[in-house]
């Protein structure tokens, strides 16, 4: 019996080599900072915990562990159709985000070898980290017959410009969510090793560690500013961070739903587990955390869920652009409205909480 593997078409810069996904509000970022003010930046009051943290990446835990071993040896030409498609957006969406991790701490590392070189060596150490998770993830995507060009990716990308302390705000966060959304898919497929359908989660043990070691970098160095985190701009901003980041993962992951299907996960239930996480590891730092447990939080949410399914059907339509804008113009304005409630939604101040969620 002869049978077709299905496997969907994806657009291809040259043979093999994937063109990078359309950038969008919600697709991962590249950044870039103003490099004069962070080396001037004088972290002396909490040297030595960032010199601890140095020292424990110069360990090197994870030096052996990104070798691909003989579970990826065998065709995966079983996952197809949408699954397939899926995965690919899924490993790219991954890659993109550990490469742009990678070169922002790589440049940073560059530029501050001399003015800053405390901070200098963490980038460093961090940009070795971020270099195997990407290269590793685009090797994935060669099971899949795909690859990356990162340095098209690289030259053909915006890059976005964030002060120091916002990429600090930034960075320690995407590093925490990145440990708990690493861990909470690794300890779901132990507990149900029939749903493990690709070999790459078995790694993400280790690989959420590193995620956890550079958001310590990143806490212990907004604990050497704390002029980033008690006033009352502080509190804004880590509110309008912790809500961008969560709405963000949100949206993107319900709307890739049958990805977290496919490895037997409910979207919701993992990012609201995700989010609940990542919102208490954050009282450690940030003088505030969300309420996420106000019936509004998910309530918003959803609703921003709903507009953006009915946007993106408008955009697949057929109708003429002007029209297209028309019909699109009041779930903006309904997004901008769920986004302004969120933001205003009281949050719980992290001094007032000890004991409880620290
Ligand atoms: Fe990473
Ligand atoms: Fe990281």
């Amino acid at each position: 019996m002869v049978t077709t593997v299905q496997k969907p078409e994806f657009e291809e810069l040259r043979p093999g080599i994937k063109t990078p996904a359309k950038e969008t509000i919600l697709t991962p970022r590249f950044y870039t900072t103003d490099f004069e003010e962070m080396a001037k930046m004088d972290l002396s009051v909490n040297e030595d915990e960032l010199r601890a943290i140095i020292a424990e990446f110069k360990q090197d835990y994870n030096r052996h562990h990104f070798v691909r071993n003989a579970d990826f040896e065998q065709s995966w030409d079983h996952i197809d159709g949408e699954t397939r498609r899926l995965f690919v957006e899924f490993l790219e969406r991954s890659c993109t985000a550990e490469f742009s991790g990678f070169l922002l701490y790589k440049e940073l590392g560059r530029r501050l070898k001399n003015t800053n070189p405390l901070l200098a060596e963490g980038f460093n150490l961090m940009s070795r980290d971020e270099a195997r998770h990407a290269g590793f993830l685009n090797k994935a995507l060669t099971d899949f017959n795909l690859s990356l060009d990162l340095g098209f990716l690289t030259k053909s990308r915006k890059y976005t410009f964030f002060k120091p302390k916002f990429i600090f705000y930034a960075t320690y966060l995407s590093e925490k969510i990145g440990y708990w959304r690493y861990i909470t898919i690794y300890r779901h497929l132990e507990q149900n090793p029939e749903s493990r359908i690709y070999p790459i989660f078995k790694f993400f043990e280790n690989w959420c560690q590193d995620e956890n070691r550079h958001g310590d970098f990143f806490d212990a160095v907004l604990k050497a500013k704390p002029e980033f985190l008690n006033d009352w701009r502080a509190k804004l901003w880590c509110r309008f961070f912790l809500l961008s980041v969560f709405a963000t993962m949100y949206l993107n992951d319900l709307h890739r739903s049958g990805f977290y299907a496919s490895i037997g996960l409910d979207a919701r239930d993992y990012d609201k587990k995700v989010i609940e996480k990542t919102n208490e590891t954050a009282g450690r730092v940030f003088p505030i955390i969300l309420d996420i447990e106000n019936p509004n939080f998910y309530g918003k949410l959803e609703k921003c869920f709903s507009n953006c399914e009915q946007l993106r059907a408008i955009d697949a339509s057929t109708s003429p652009a002007p029209i297209k804008f028309l019909r699109k113009l009041p779930l903006f304005v309904s997004n901008a409205a769920q986004f302004i409630g969120l933001y205003f939604i009281k949050p719980l101040q992290t001094d007032t909480l000890q004991g409880c969620v620290r």
